[in-house]
This record gives C-alpha cells, structure tokens and sequence, in this order.
C-alpha cells in the first residue's frame, strides 16, 4: 500500500511546481495573490537549497522503501491520479481565480492530516528506513499549515463578500475533496486486486 501510494503521489508532488507557476503565468489570477504563491513555490524548490526540493524528498522516500526511480516512472498512473492532474492543471492556468485559489487552498489544508496518517503507515513498515523517508513528509506537515493560513487569506481577499464567489469557493473546494476520495478509493482498490 505504501508503495502504491507514492507511486500516484510522486507526479502530483512533481508537478506541483508547474501548478504554482501556471498561477504566476495566469492573467486572471490577482498580483496581490502573488506573494503567497511565489513563496509556496520557493519553499516547493527546498528554499534555496535544489537538495531540498520537495520532488528530491520524495525521491528520498522512494529510495528508503527500496523502489527504484526507473519503477517509479514505469508505474501506471490510476485513473483517478490523472484526473486530479489534468483538474489541477486546467484549474490553475484558467480563467476563474476563485477556482484556482480554492483548489489550492484545499490542497494545502489536507495534507497535513494526511501525511500525519501516511507517517504512521511509514513507521510500520519501514521503521528502520526512517532517516530516509521521513523529511519528505515532516517538511510537507511543517510548511503547508502556513501555506494553506497564507492561500486562505489570499482567496478570503479576492472572494470578499460576494455570495457567488464564496459559493464557486466552496464548490470548488469540494471537487477537490472528492477527487481526493476517488483517489484513496481506487488505490485501494487497485491494491486489493494485485
Ligand atoms: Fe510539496
């Protein structure tokens, strides 16, 4: 399970940098919106330090649980994983900026908790590898509370008081969730069968 669950986390850890820069790059989305992307996207790349990055963490915990990159990128890619890529994509380079923002934000709310529970999997199973995995998902709990506290205050701004707008915020959130549900679902599934 473990192994399955980096397998369809890692392209979405991948591109997450591509999210965040498509947002830049993005006309409709607010300047005032920029600062608290750029700096979730700073802290994506390791801060200043390449090794850092968020993508060379996890290749960490690839490493530690003994899956090599080459099987990583021969994985095949769950139906709901690329659902989530191809939202996300749309999402971030189109043309509502609620709709990004909020998808973000939720992105950014969630993993915390689900890193905490996916830790727990880790230690199980790997507790002599831990050195090896662990950063990649303590970094991902210690930064994103604050990046979904900074994403928040960012999409509160552009949503004001507009009902319309904080409806398509919420909307917006939940396919987030669901696509998120999906995901869980159907890694079960396809690890069920195997
Ligand atoms: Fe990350």
């Amino acid at each position: 399970m473990v192994k399955a669950w980096l397998m369809q986390a890692g392209p979405f850890e991948a591109q997450y940098p591509k999210y965040l820069k498509a947002m830049l790059q993005n006309p409709r989305i607010p300047r005032a919106c920029h600062p608290v992307i750029q700096e979730n996207l700073h802290d994506e790349l390791g801060g200043g330090n390449a090794n850092a990055a968020h993508f060379e963490l996890f290749k960490g915990a690839l490493n530690a649980v003994g899956v090599s990159i080459k099987e990583y990128e021969q994985a095949r890619l769950n139906t709901s994983t690329a659902n989530i890529l191809d939202s996300v994509t749309a999402v971030c380079s189109g043309e509502d900026p609620v709709a990004a923002l909020s998808f973000i934000t939720q992105v950014e709310l969630f993993t915390p908790p689900e890193y905490s529970r996916i830790i727990a999997w880790f230690e199980s199973l790997f507790p002599q590898t831990r050195a090896g995995w662990e950063a990649y998902f303590t970094v991902h709990i210690g930064c994103d509370e604050h990046h979904f506290a900074e994403m928040a205050g960012a999409l509160f701004g552009l949503v004001g008081e507009d009902p319309v707008r904080q409806a398509s915020a919420f909307n917006w959130q939940n396919i987030g969730i669901n696509l998120d549900h999906r995901f869980y679902d159907e890694l079960q599934q396809v690890v069920q069968a195997a």
